[in-house]
Parts: structure tokens; sequence; C-alpha cells
């Protein structure tokens, strides 16, 4: 049994003891999650990942040129798709970078090395199976690099989180490397609760898998079928809520506590947040962690952004 199991099971005796209760959302991303999370990037409301990929094929060699050759190291890799067309901009002049893709699902990391081994067999692979901070000591021995970190994953974290994840990140980096940041903007509420309820019901998929995942691996006998998907947009705090809501009662036993919990019928679990940015707003805070804006990227509907940072000076901004 590796750790990443127990810490799974540590994460969810946490989560179910807090209230209200919360569960982490890194690990939706078992096998089944990371599948199906490539579906929820197919739907059609979710207008995410293709406003992304569009960025990426229209800037990919603005950012090659401004950063010149360095190690592609990105953040929550999953399938690398949109990566593409940073390796295609990277592969210039028999030059090509040596790509490290970070990710805690090692099914996804398998999946995608083997693709790039096949499309960009050029490519050095080296990929790391951890979460995201325990990959940051190893960034200095990688520099030149760029940080890559898409698809607006940054908004899973809170406010603090997201203080201590910069605050951590910058401190690895070494002066002068980069970070690619994806960041969602803030939109219409209708728009982004369409995103997050898509039609075909993926998502609701998706935050189901989550018990789906306890049953199987911590023994659990949670009845799926009573879990439903509530996604709302808190307009206030500029973020997505996602739930999973008890139509039944349940009694969930977790062997780590040796301990029942009861969940009440109508009982809401938070499974994830997804924050939304002011643009502007953003880039000011990065400024905090010395990280110095070189370039924005936005889409014509102004609806996500694409930022190339540098860290330009040492700066601790917690401690
Ligand atoms: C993988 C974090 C970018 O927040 O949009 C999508 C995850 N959850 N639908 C997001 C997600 C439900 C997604 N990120």
């Amino acid at each position: 049994m590796n750790n990443l199991h127990t810490d799974f099971e540590k994460s969810v005796a946490m989560g179910m003891k807090s209230q209200p209760r919360k569960l982490e959302c890194q690990f939706l991303y078992d096998a089944r999650g990371s599948a199906i999370y490539e579906q929820i990037c197919n739907q059609p409301e979710y207008y995410l990942t293709r406003t992304e990929a569009s960025i990426l094929a229209k800037y990919a060699e603005e950012i090659h040129k401004h950063t010149g050759p360095v190690t592609l190291i990105e953040l929550g890799s999953g399938s690398s798709i949109k990566t593409n067309y940073l390796f295609n901009a990277y592969s210039k002049n028999g030059v090509s970078p040596c790509y490290v893709p970070v990710d805690i699902s090692d099914s996804a990391l398998r999946l995608a090395s083997q693709e790039i081994n096949q499309n960009h067999p050029q490519i050095q692979v080296i990929g790391i199976n951890s979460t995201y901070e325990s990959a940051f000591p190893l960034f200095s021995a990688a520099s030149p690099a760029m940080i890559i970190f898409l698809g607006s994953t940054i908004g899973n974290l809170t406010g603090e989180e997201t203080d201590q994840f910069l605050d951590w990140l910058s401190f690895n980096l070494s002066i002068g490397d980069y970070f690619l940041l994806g960041i969602d903007l803030v939109k219409s509420k209708h728009i982004l609760e369409a995103a997050y309820n898509d039609a075909a019901g993926v998502t609701e998929q998706f935050t189901c898998n989550y018990f789906v995942r306890m049953n199987r691996e911590l023994g659990c006998s949670i009845d799926v079928n009573s879990v439903r998907h509530v996604a709302h947009y808190n307009t206030e705090q500029c973020q997505i809520e996602i739930h999973a809501e008890f139509t039944q009662p349940q009694e969930i036993f977790l062997q780590e506590v040796k301990e029942y919990f009861t969940v009440d019928a109508g009982e809401k679990i938070l499974i994830e947040i997804s924050r939304k940015f002011h643009l502007n707003k953003m880039i000011n805070y990065l400024k905090e962690f010395g990280l110095e804006p070189c370039e924005t990227f936005t889409d014509e509907r102004g609806w996500f952004s694409l930022l190339l940072l540098r860290k330009i000076q040492d700066h601790r901004k917690t401690s």
C-alpha cells in the first residue's frame, strides 16, 4: 500500500471530523477520476480547457521566444494534451526540451508519458508521481526552468492555501525562472454554473467518484446513488462551490480512526472550490511573491488568461 493511500484515509478522517464537513479535492483524481475529468474537458459547457488551449495555440511561440530554452515542469499535468503546443514551440532548430510532469495520478502520468514518447520521441520525460508541494525542492536542479500550472487549478486552493503555495513555489524558484499560470476569470453566474453542471452529467459522476473511491480503497459502504452533485457560484467569494448532498442518511465507518460518521439526509459535504479571478488584482497579488508579469494573454471573450511570470527577486511574504 503506497503512501498516497494512507494520505487519503487520513485526509477523509480529518474532513469528516470538521464542521461543516469538507473533503480534499486532490483525491478526486484517481485513475477513474482523472479519466472523467478528461471527459469534463470535452463537454460543451466546460469552456475552460478549450479556451486555454486556443490561447496556448496562438501564443506558444511567443512564450518560447520570451523564455528561450528551459526545462518544462508541469504541475497537475494530467493528460498533458494542452502542453503539446509548448512541446512544438520548444522543439525547434534541433533543440528539444526536458519535460517534468508532476501528477498525483500515476495512471495519468503513465498514459501521458507514453503519448509523448510516441509523438515527440526527442523529448526527455521525467514523471513525478506526487503532490505539487513535494516536487518543489527539485526545481533548483532543473533551473533554468518554466513551471507550468494550467487549467486554473490554482483556483482549487483557498486564499490562505494560495498564499502558502505561492510562497513555497517562489522560494524554490531560482531568480530568472518562469511561471506560466492559467487563470479562469470572473464572469456571469449562468456561464460559470453551466460549466460545472454539464447537461450530460459528467461532472456529477466526477463528484460521485469520490465516494466510489472511498468504498473501494477505504472499505466504506456508501450508497453512491444517494449522492447529488450541487455546484453553485458564490458571487461574493467569486468561487464555484461543489458539494455532495446526500439524499439518504449514511453511516460511514473509517478504519483509520475506527469511528462511524453519521451523515444526515440533506447534509452537504464540500468537495471542491474553484475560484475565479480578476486579472489586475491577481497580477498585483503575484508581485507580492516576487513574481513579475512578463506577458498576459487573454482570449477575445475575456474569459480566461494565461500569465507568463518571472521570478525577479526573493521575497518571502509569509514565513
Ligand atoms: C481541474 C481544477 C481546473 O476547477 O475547473 C471541473 C476541476 N471540477 N469540474 C476546475 C473541475 C469540476 C477543474 N480544475
